[in-house]
């Protein structure tokens, strides 16, 4: 004869409990598109009607304006478009016209800076050509792309964070997290 047992609201609470404790330890992480571009990454255009498509180191014209990108997990194919924070501009300058530190983050003279200004926070979408200097359009700031995107104009309070590059197989690839804080501070 079998007996029918009624669970007690206090063992449902432990199994509750223990539920909870055997979660997966990534069950909160973050959405792959929210995270910063991680090492390994691809570089994609963002946005136009190559949107998505991978940026290779030959359509970087030397000296151009710089292009709107974003990181693109190789293994999924996710784009990393779920913070504005991730956008990027890349462009290609002559490695011999860099700092040392720029240098160390380049890939034979392709760098990446993100596209969010230090100021309020806009995206930096204006280029000056003669001085190769990264312009925001709402209050003016210059950053100088060949020298660690430090500022040379406006009000912004620091220089624009680094994302260095690689070459791999031919492919752009994002070799390590951002050196410096994106975005930018509320003032008040
Ligand atoms: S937001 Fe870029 S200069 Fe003010």
């Amino acid at each position: 004869m079998t007996t029918k047992k009624t669970l007690s609201r206090r063992e449902l609470c432990k199994m509750g409990l223990i539920a909870t404790v055997a979660l997966p330890l990534n069950a909160h992480a973050q959405p792959a598109n929210r995270m910063r571009p991680q090492r390994g990454d691809q570089i994609v255009f963002d946005g136009g009607d190559k949107a998505g498509q991978l940026i290779s180191p030959e359509q970087l014209v030397l000296n151009a304006q710089p292009v709107a990108a974003l990181a693109r997990d190789p293994n999924s194919n996710e784009v990393r478009d779920g913070s504005r924070l991730n956008r990027i501009m890349v462009m290609r300058v002559d490695p011999e016209t860099l700092s040392t530190p720029t240098r160390n983050n380049a890939a034979e003279g392709i760098i990446a800076y993100s596209a969010i200004c230090t100021h309020t926070g806009c995206d930096i979408t204006n280029w000056k050509a003669d001085e190769l200097h990264m312009a925001c359009p709402c209050h003016e700031s210059e950053f100088d792309i060949r020298d660690n995107g430090n500022v040379v104009g406006g009000p912004a309070p620091r220089p624009l964070a680094m994302l260095p590059l690689a070459i791999e197989d031919g492919e752009l690839r994002v070799a390590g997290a951002f050196k410096g804080r994106v975005g930018f501070q509320q003032q008040f």
